[in-house]
């Protein structure tokens, strides 16, 4: 139990939900933001949300590196249901977009050593007027044990934002219930935050979900990231301090290889979930991806800081507005951190900076052996007060690892 406290990496100590999932944030691919709520998929067969794209994506995840460098999930969002349960109350895949069923792409998904999220909603309908869970917990809860579901995102969409107290744990309890270790996404906190401007029980959150969304979802723009910098950056509900082993805050999808971000704002983004400790799930078209773009997501560096046993999420240090914020994770070898500049200026040239390690807490002594993360570059030993000087590019970011000497 002490070992556990401690690897948490969370202050309060607050137990996370002990289903034994998501010790390090969930990796995968999820459809919603590049995909949305496609259904007419005679006019677009390559695009819209049917079981092809899956099994497609999947596919590529095995063929092109994904899944050896981590992502696992293949993860459906809104959409996939039939507007109707069936005669007995029980959801069903949508017949003519997923003709061979959800188990079957269960075990498409399980030959391939991948895994199945799903979509649903804590309210009545999901936010796409699906049908959604409110009444049908426990129905809902077998049939994803039943088809060999392995997430379920759980949307916060046409319900009671108070009661998601309740509401929320008690879909949790179903879930467990049925013995199939299932990731439990909320959307509890972002929906009380965003909707109800409720300062949402993350102990609570903590202890009954895997993964939960604090904020609204990321749209592909630069300005909309920037906007999930800066509410993470402010943290101003203190949620950094809840994640750990078990349990991580979610801001959201990665934009790599699609329309919005220039490369090196994909870096930003990128660079910036490894060091808050998302979840990483990637919305793309991968069988059309920029090379680049894969490049970026297959970073085994990036993804190590992510993925790093401790589990502890960065927080933002300071930040100077629209322009430089230093941002430090620490990490499970002991005393040491990853440290992100990122530069959200757009003036055209690389922002220099310069800093002492010891002014950002890394005060060890014997100095830190210090390398550059995205790049792979070794920078040399520096002791605390020694100045370490880094080039960030417009809109991107720097993040270098320092391990203690
Ligand atoms: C259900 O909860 C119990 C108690 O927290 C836990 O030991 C068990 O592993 C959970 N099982 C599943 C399938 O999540
Ligand atoms: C969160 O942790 C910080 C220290 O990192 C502490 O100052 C703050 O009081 C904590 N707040 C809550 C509500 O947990
Ligand atoms: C410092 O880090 C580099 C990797 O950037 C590694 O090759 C080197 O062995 C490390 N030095 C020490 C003394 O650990």
């Amino acid at each position: 139990m002490f070992l556990l406290l401690v690897l948490s990496g969370c202050i309060y100590g607050a137990s996370a939900l002990n289903n034994g999932l998501a010790l390090t944030p969930p990796m995968g691919w999820l459809s919603w933001e590049r995909f949305r709520c496609e259904k007419d998929c005679k006019k677009f067969p390559n695009s819209c949300v049917d079981e092809e794209l899956y099994m497609a994506m999947a596919d590529r995840m095995v063929a092109d590196g994904y899944r050896e460098a981590g992502y696992e999930y293949v993860h459906i969002d809104d959409c996939w249901a039939a507007p109707q349960r069936d005669e007995n109350g029980k959801l069903q895949a949508d017949p003519q977009r997923f003709p061979s069923g959800m188990q079957a792409l269960a075990d498409y998904l399980h030959e391939k050593r991948l895994k199945l999220g799903i979509y649903t909603d804590i309210g009545y309908d999901t936010c796409e007027g699906l049908p959604g869970s409110e009444f049908y917990m426990e129905s809902d809860a077998n049939t994803f044990a039943e088809w060999g579901v392995d997430l379920v995102k759980t949307d916060g969409c046409n319900a009671d934002l108070k009661e998601m107290d309740i509401s929320y744990p008690a879909f949790g309890f179903y879930l467990n219930n049925t013995g199939r270790r299932m990731v439990y996404g909320c959307s509890w906190p972002a929906a009380q935050i965003v909707l109800g401007k409720m300062q949402p029980n993350y102990a609570s959150i903590r202890q009954h979900c895997n993964i939960w969304r604090n904020f609204l979802d990321v749209q592909d723009s630069w300005e909309n990231v920037k906007g999930v910098f800066k509410f993470y950056g402010e943290n101003k509900q203190n949620f950094a301090n809840f994640s750990g082993p078990g349990g991580f805050s979610d801001p959201d999808q990665l934009l790599m290889g699609d329309y919005g971000l220039s490369i090196y704002q994909q870096k930003a983004q990128f660079g910036m979930w490894a060091m808050m400790t998302s979840p990483l799930f990637m919305s793309v078209d991968l069988r059309t991806i920029d090379p680049k773009a894969k490049a970026i997501l297959l970073n085994k560096n990036v993804i190590a800081i992510n993925q790093d046993p401790l589990g502890a999420q960065g927080i933002m240090l300071y930040g100077i507005s629209n322009s430089l914020s230093v941002w430090r994770k620490p990490l499970a070898v002991k005393g040491s951190f990853a440290i992100a500049f990122l530069n959200e200026d757009d003036q055209g040239r690389p922002m220099p900076f310069s800093i002492h390690l010891g002014d950002i807490g890394l005060t060890n002594v014997n100095g830190y052996n210090v390398t550059n993360i995205f790049d792979n570059i070794h920078m040399g030993y520096f002791k605390p007060t020694s100045t370490l000087n880094v080039l960030i590019d417009p809109t991107s970011i720097v993040i270098v690892k320092a391990v203690p000497l």
